[in-house]
């Protein structure tokens, strides 16, 4: 296992104290960081101790270590998973080969580019949630909000190690620019567009944590089968993090729907509004939309950029070793969503070109499994109604189904059709209003908001009324 230095100034297991240039100009880069956590990162609470689970190793014991700690003093940290010996690369031109310890010129800018795309997204959501902490639901949640905001900046620190490490000036540049970049700046936004809104509401942060987190889970798995030794061994330290992040939305969802299922059982009625609480058709219309904004983070049904990442072996597919196939992907086929003016159909492909596709599938079989559990809820609650999954070509911006009018059970419509409906299938200004006014903070110790039921168990085997963040 890999040595972790836990004391030094920038924990790590990637021996930083054996290359004085690279720790030198990590540590150069900390300070600004930690400015930008002050400046953008959560707005309140910055100096109230605060119950996180801090990296201290990657094994399978203790990598998680919690404790009361300010945010600006959390240990940041880089780490990467323990090297596999005599990894080979599992698919593409370059399939059977030893994976890359080093950047192969060749790639390098290809890699620079994911690596950056990859990175940017990470502090841009910190700074899309910077203002939740002021209408946590209770100290429970904002524990929870503040330790997804932490790793998200851990894994900011992840992408800046890679960028140092094997990218030189550039690299350092890009790394520089992560911080300059901020989500929902008119003169230098974020590289995404889904990272340029603001999570407006707790609702808008479980729905983001469980659908677009998700989205990050698929683009780290696809990223861990990499050439690119070092990248790999990052994003699969990543995704052991990710996992708590899609903790966070799939049981913040589940709450919210127990809680409405509890007002509609004792009050005797299907409209929990005047009581409070958040109709289930409302919780539908927030899937609509954060699902379909998700998909689109997946890019179009067919990608060269994708086919050439793959081709590289810089990209693979979710579990590609897994697969039983060629891992190369020229001669098998699939069909893909294609849309034209004979209405919504399916268009054959080659396996190759069709790979962001294949991540949506992966990645929409996923999400369908937390609706699952939702619908268990409301199948044992005794009430019919069956949360759903849009159609892929409903709400799309990028795609097939860009410039076309889909309705969330997959028929073509009109534009006027879509006008006419599109507040029952979308939040409107008022459904937005709404959730807005629920959002009160709650601080006082083991009081948990209206709309939200607690959670089962508290963290780390604390209960559910502990001082998650003492105040
Ligand atoms: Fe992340
Ligand atoms: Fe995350």
């Amino acid at each position: 296992m890999t040595v972790v230095d836990i004391n030094a100034k920038i924990p790590n297991n990637v021996g930083l104290a054996d290359d004085r240039r690279l720790q030198r100009a990590l540590e150069g880069w900390q300070p600004k960081f930690i400015r930008w956590w002050e400046d953008m990162g959560p707005s309140a609470f910055q100096r109230n101790p605060v119950f996180l689970r801090t990296a201290i190793s990657v094994g399978q014991e203790g990598w998680a270590n919690f404790d009361h700690v300010e945010m600006p003093d959390y240990r940041w940290g880089i780490f990467l998973a323990d090297q596999e010996p005599n990894r080979k690369i599992a698919f593409g031109d370059h399939k059977g080969e030893d994976a890359w310890q080093e950047v192969p010129g060749e790639y390098r800018s290809d890699l620079r580019r994911l690596i950056v795309v990859q990175g940017d997204t990470e502090p841009a959501s910190v700074e899309q949630q910077r203002h939740l902490s002021l209408t946590a639901p209770s100290l429970y949640d904002m524990r929870n909000l503040f330790q997804v905001n932490v790793e998200e900046g851990r894994h900011l620190w992840a992408m800046v190690y890679l960028l140092h490490r094997y990218f030189g000036r550039e690299g350092r540049d890009d790394a520089d620019e992560m911080l300059m970049r901020h989500s929902g700046d008119e003169d230098n936004p974020r590289i995404l567009g889904a990272f340029n809104e603001e999570t407006p509401d707790w609702l808008s942060f479980f729905m983001f944590t469980y659908f677009t987190d998700r989205d990050g889970k698929y683009q780290l798995a696809s990223l861990r089968e990499s050439a690119f030794d070092p990248l790999s061994r990052t994003c699969d330290f990543m995704l052991k993090e990710e996992a708590y992040h899609m903790f966070v939305g799939a049981t913040g969802v589940g709450r919210v729907v127990q809680r409405t299922l509890d007002l509609m059982r004792e009050h005797d009625t299907d409209d929990v509004q005047p009581l409070g609480g958040l109709n289930l058709g409302l919780l539908q219309k927030y899937i609509n939309f954060h699902y379909s904004v998700s998909l689109d983070l997946f890019g179009s049904e067919t990608s060269t950029n994708a086919a050439n990442y793959f081709g590289a072996g810089i990209k693979g597919r979710f579990q590609e070793e897994r697969r039983n196939d060629d891992h190369q992907l020229k001669t098998v086929y699939r069909n893909v969503p294609h849309f034209d003016e004979n209405g919504v159909g399916l268009r054959e492909v080659t396996q190759l070109a069709a790979l962001n596709e294949t991540l949506r599938d992966d990645y929409a079989e996923d999400c369908q499994k937390g609706l699952d559990r939702w619908n268990r809820a409301t199948a044992d609650a005794g009430v019919d109604v069956t949360f759903t999954l849009p159609h892929a070509g409903f709400h799309r911006q990028v795609g097939t189904f860009r410039d076309a009018y889909i309705s969330p059970t997959g028929q073509s419509i009109s534009k006027s059709e879509w006008s006419g409906n599109v507040g029952r299938w979308l939040p409107t200004d008022a459904d937005r209003a709404y959730v807005k006014s629920l959002m009160v903070g709650v601080t006082k110790l083991g009081e948990m908001a209206g709309w939200v039921a607690p959670p089962s168990r508290g963290i780390h085997q604390k209960p559910v009324e502990y001082d998650y963040v003492q105040l």
